[in-house]
């Protein structure tokens, strides 16, 4: 298996290649200003609403719920030292996971921090620990549920901590859409991947159809083990990572690509067009990365002269494009950590890991790319105060906030999981 641990894998070639998951541009960090815009555009945004938190939201969609317990106050000034005390007293009992876009308040209490295949792989890790905590979204929750055994529980410590890309894809829109390829006869030469990213109903769904998951991190290796099923990808719910990996390392043009909108009828796509493509890309997106643009990164290398323009993939494609390096959350820490002292860094992720690198590196320039602050709303709702909370429950006895997927759908997600761990 491919590491994706700490050391950036050595491909021996400087240019074009991606390491892990990261892509360096021709002519390696660029200092110039951006090239020319491609083709591809960005659609109109979905009309589907983004972020409905709290009450009155689906509790069946990624959004979750309120929380349902007595939180302490997020001024309590013992907050800290209340975490630290139930750690210790839970033990070996409890282990807690930490996604890189967490807030430094709750990642001082990780034991593990990783980006989203990392943490699974940790999960999967730890059959002794009874309990995990896991301070991320509710996606990851559910697959780390589905990757533990039986007799150990996942808690998330805000239900409201979904993800609103995951939300972009439900379970019946993608059984239509299946329906849509069958019509065009398509179907059975068709392979389902769904990033990480997705609820365990859509990795139960691929799972059914003999598909894979995939991370930031190894959607090529993903992509190429589906070219090796059959002739055709059907990608979800990014269609940015889809489209970044497809045509950035995979050699695939855009005119590959069509982007299938679950809100037109037959996904606004005519027979013809599915038969032809040879990736279709679900319509949805990650809103944090989507604000990232092309003026964004021209801006920077007006102001910064070397600046080197490092971005996650969920990043819209004439922005990742423009970069000069692009990489899941765990390769960005690892390219920040490996670049000389003095280089500058214009970094296109959420905005906790940028603040954290620049603390963590005060010898390099380390910038946000976009001019205005954004978090992603959603993994910062697990605050102090909800982690004290789940770790004080568990020392009381009580189990706050578990995410359990059920048997037959966990079986099916399992098996596109188990497929993604097993990739060469
Ligand atoms: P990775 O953890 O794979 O880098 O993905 C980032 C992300 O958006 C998680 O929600
Ligand atoms: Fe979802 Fe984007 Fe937030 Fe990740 S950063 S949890 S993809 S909204």
């Amino acid at each position: 298996m491919t590491s994706t641990s700490t050391e950036p894998q050595d491909t021996g070639r400087q240019d074009t290649e991606r390491q892990d998951l990261g892509r360096q541009r021709s002519g390696g960090a660029s200092t110039g200003a951006a090239g020319p815009a491609p083709a591809w555009a960005e659609p109109s945004d979905t009309p589907l609403a983004l972020l409905l938190l709290g009450q009155g939201s689906d509790p069946a969609s990624e959004r979750g719920v309120d929380c349902p317990g007595e939180l302490p106050a997020a001024s309590d000034p013992g907050l800290v030292a209340r975490a630290a005390a139930a750690k210790a007293a839970l033990g070996d009992s409890v282990f807690v996971l930490g996604h890189h876009y967490q807030r430094d308040e709750v990642i001082q209490f990780a034991d593990v921090t990783g980006d989203s295949f990392k943490l699974a792989r940790e999960a999967a890790a730890r059959p002794q620990a009874e309990h995990i905590v896991f301070c991320g979204v509710h996606f990851m929750a559910e697959s780390a549920d589905i990757l533990t055994g039986d007799a150990q529980t996942v808690i998330l410590p805000d239900l409201a901590a979904g993800c609103s890309m995951a939300d972009m894809a439900a379970l019946p829109q993608v059984e239509t859409a299946w329906e849509v390829l069958a019509d065009a006869g398509i179907a059975d030469v068709v392979v389902p991947v769904t990033y990480m990213n997705s609820s365990a109903d859509i990795k139960g769904f691929v799972g059914r159809h003999g598909g894979v998951v995939c991370t930031s991190s190894n959607a090529k290796r993903a992509l190429d083990w589906a070219y090796e099923q059959g002739e055709k990808v059907f990608f979800f719910p990014d269609q940015h990572l889809g489209r970044n990996t497809a045509v950035l390392e995979m050699g695939f043009t855009l005119d590959d690509c069509v982007l299938y909108d679950p809100h037109k009828p037959a996904g606004g796509l005519t027979a013809q067009q599915l038969r032809d493509a040879k990736i279709i890309l679900w319509r949805g997106h990650c809103s944090v990365h989507g604000r990232f643009s092309l003026d964004s990164v021209n801006d920077v290398r007006a102001r910064v002269p070397e600046v080197n323009v490092l971005v996650h993939p969920e990043c819209r494609h004439e922005v990742v494009n423009a970069a000069d390096l692009i990489g899941s959350t765990e390769f960005i820490i690892r390219t920040v950590e490996a670049a000389p002292g003095g280089s500058a860094w214009a970094i296109g992720t959420e905005l906790n890991l940028v603040r954290r690198l620049a603390k963590a590196h005060p010898d390099k320039q380390i910038m946000f790319l976009d001019k205005t602050v954004c978090y992603c709303s959603t993994m910062n709702r697990i605050d102090l105060p909800h982690l004290v909370w789940s770790l004080e429950e568990l020392v009381a006895g009580r189990v706050a906030n578990p995410i359990r997927v059920d048997p037959q759908t966990a079986a099916h997600a399992r098996r596109a999981l188990d497929q993604m761990l097993a990739l060469p």
